[in-house]
Order: C-alpha cells, then structure tokens, then sequence
C-alpha cells in the first residue's frame, strides 16, 4: 500500500511536467546576473506580489533572514507571533545572523494594540528598539490559519505609524490567498518585504523569493552573497518555480478541501481533539488526549501513514499535491484507530 505522507507539505516531488520544464530551462551564471529562467521568476513573482523587485533564493529561512537582517542592527528587536517560524525554527539566525532580540507576542495573530504596547522607542536608552512587525500568513505553528485583511491593515498602519518596518512571512501566502479569495497582491499590502517559497505547497524542489524595493532587494542580494546563498545556473529550479506559480496555485483549493475533511473525519473520534474551525488551509492540528502525539505518530508510521508532530500532544498533518482524498481518508481511518486504542489502554 501506498505511503501517506503527512509530515510537511515540503515532502512533494516535482511532476513529469515540472521536471520537463527544468530540463529545458535557458540558464547563465546566475551571480552574474546572467540566468534568464531566475530574471523571469524574480520578475513574475515580484509582478504578483505588488513589489518593485524579488530576489530568488535556496530556501525560506534565507528569504526571512536576508530581509529582517536588511531592516535591522544588531541589538534591535523584532515583534514576532506566537511560534513564528523566523524565530522557532530558523535555527537561532535572527540573534546570529541579525543580532537582534525578539519580542514574542501572546499569539499567531495579534491586534494594532498589542504591537503599540510593545514598542519599544529608539529613544529610551534602556530599551531594544523596536525595528521590524513580522506577521506569518498563513501561520505554520497556529495550522494553517488565515489572517483577516483587515487585521493586517490595522497592524502595518500601526507600525508604519510609530517608524518600524513590517515584513510578512508568507511562505504560505498562496494558500492564504486561494483559502480568502484575496489576491497574494492584496495580502501582501502595507509590508516592505515579504518573503514567499516555491518548495511548499506549490511543489517545486527548492527556493524562495524576498520580495521588496528596488533599493532592499539590492541589499538583499549582497547579503545572499554574503551567506553563501549565490548559485550559478539556478535556472533550472527557478524553472520549476515558474511552472509551480502558473500551474499549482489554483489547485491549492483541493489541499484545503482535504485537511477539512480529515479534520471533519476527526473530529468525533476517541481520544482526539480537532477544532475544525482553525482549519483555514492546507494544515490540521490533532490533540491527543491519552498518549503522547509520538506514539500514535509511531504505530502511524507502521501502517504507512506519516506524521509530524507540533508538541508532545499535538500531532500536524499537512496537506500538498502528492496526496489524494483516497490517501487522506486512510490516513484518518489509521488514526482514530491508533487514538481508540491508546485510550483503552489509558483505562
Ligand atoms: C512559515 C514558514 N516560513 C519559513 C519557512 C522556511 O522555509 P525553508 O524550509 O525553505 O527554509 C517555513 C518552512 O516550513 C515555514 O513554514
């Protein structure tokens, strides 16, 4: 049988299609600006996200980190949500790499309010200056969910009005996007940069963009240098990047369709805890009640079904192309048998 793969929507492989489209893809030495397949994605991606200009680059965390290192000096602060993942699980860059501290807020989302109360003013002597408001749409860690336009409005107003910089992770933006019926163009207003990827939903086999000015993209492109990040012939996967972002993006529809599905399976089950009402995306959280997430992940694992887990009583299981509703509703079947089990075990 085969395996269902849950873990991450990072696990797909390209298509025929995609792969054909790598293969024949015009390349040149990239870090000389000479890759006409890389000069194309930037440009297109840059045109559907409302910016001046996009840097390509190997992975998310690079895009995040090129961007908030750009906005900021080290021993500024940076207002994060609730277990962003430029601050969770960026390996420690932003205190490497930028040197700057974090101010984590109370959760995924959060109000115009709460980032007035935690700016901190260059003025005070004491004090992290408050630089950057990173917002994470769709939020990773909060599954999945969606931030509401006007949400987004009130806090990147709020920023601008007291001199900080906002930026978006939205390496999830295009799921966020087909889920609100908002262009990635509208999600991504009010932000100076915004950071997407190519490797997650979409399908292809690497790379992100940071997205910006003109005059921050340039800066960007030194520190990719700076990082090791310049890569020669990178036309081959900015290739399967553009066919990602012309073929993949309306068909995000069905991985939504999917985790609610599994969510709605569920939902009723033994042992288990699903609000299905945070299942925005492509991204379903699973508490399990008696047990640890680990062993329901472990005997999945057995009977072909694989997860990942976000704490020791939260199993994630993501969406993404290589899964179909057949392999889902498997996965669920799986599951709430593994969870039954563990709680007659429990008592
Ligand atoms: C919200 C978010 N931002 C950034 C990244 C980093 O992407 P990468 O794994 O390509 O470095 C991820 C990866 O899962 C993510 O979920």
């Amino acid at each position: 049988m085969a395996v269902v793969d849950l873990r991450s929507d990072t696990v797909t492989k390209p298509t025929r299609a995609m792969r054909q489209a790598m293969a024949d893809a015009e390349v040149g030495d990239d870090v000389y600006g000479e890759d006409p397949t890389v000069r194309a994605l930037e440009e297109r991606v840059a045109d559907l996200i409302g910016t001046e200009a996009a840097l390509f680059v190997p992975s998310g965390t690079m895009a995040n980190q090129l961007a908030l290192k750009a906005h900021t000096r080290p021993g500024d602060e940076v207002i994060v949500s609730k277990d962003a993942h430029c601050w969770r699980h960026e390996s420690g860059a932003l205190a490497a790499l930028a040197g700057a501290q974090t101010q984590v807020m109370a959760d995924h989302r959060f109000t115009a309010a709460e980032v007035k109360a935690a700016f901190k003013s260059p003025d005070d002597p004491y004090m992290a200056p408050t630089r950057v408001v990173a917002v994470e749409n769709t939020h990773n860690m909060g599954g999945g969910i969606v931030w509401e336009r006007a949400q987004l409005a009130e806090v990147t107003h709020a920023a601008h009005a007291l001199g900080m910089i906002t930026h978006l992770d939205g390496a999830r933006l295009w799921n966020a996007a087909v889920a609100s019926g908002a262009t990635e163009k509208q999600l991504a207003e009010g932000f100076d940069t915004v950071s997407v990827c190519l490797s997650k939903g979409l399908g292809a086999p690497a790379g992100s963009l940071v997205c910006g000015t003109r005059e921050l993209v340039r800066r960007c492109h030194r520190l990719r240098k700076m990082h090791g990040g310049g890569m020669r012939q990178a036309g081959i996967l900015a290739a399967g990047g553009l066919y990602a972002v012309e073929h993949h993006r309306a068909r995000l529809a069905e991985d939504h369709a999917n985790a609610r599905a599994l969510a709605e399976a569920l939902s009723g089950a033994a042992n288990l805890a699903v609000d299905v009402s945070r299942v925005h995306t492509n991204i379903v959280m699973i508490d399990v009640l008696h047990g640890s997430a680990e062993a329901v992940i472990g005997v999945a694992r057995e009977d072909g079904v694989l997860l990942g887990s976000a704490s020791s009583h939260r199993i994630r299981a993501v969406m993404h192309l290589d899964v179909d509703r057949a392999g889902v509703m498997r996965a669920a079947r799986v599951i709430a048998e593994i969870a039954a089990t563990l709680a007659q075990a429990a008592h």
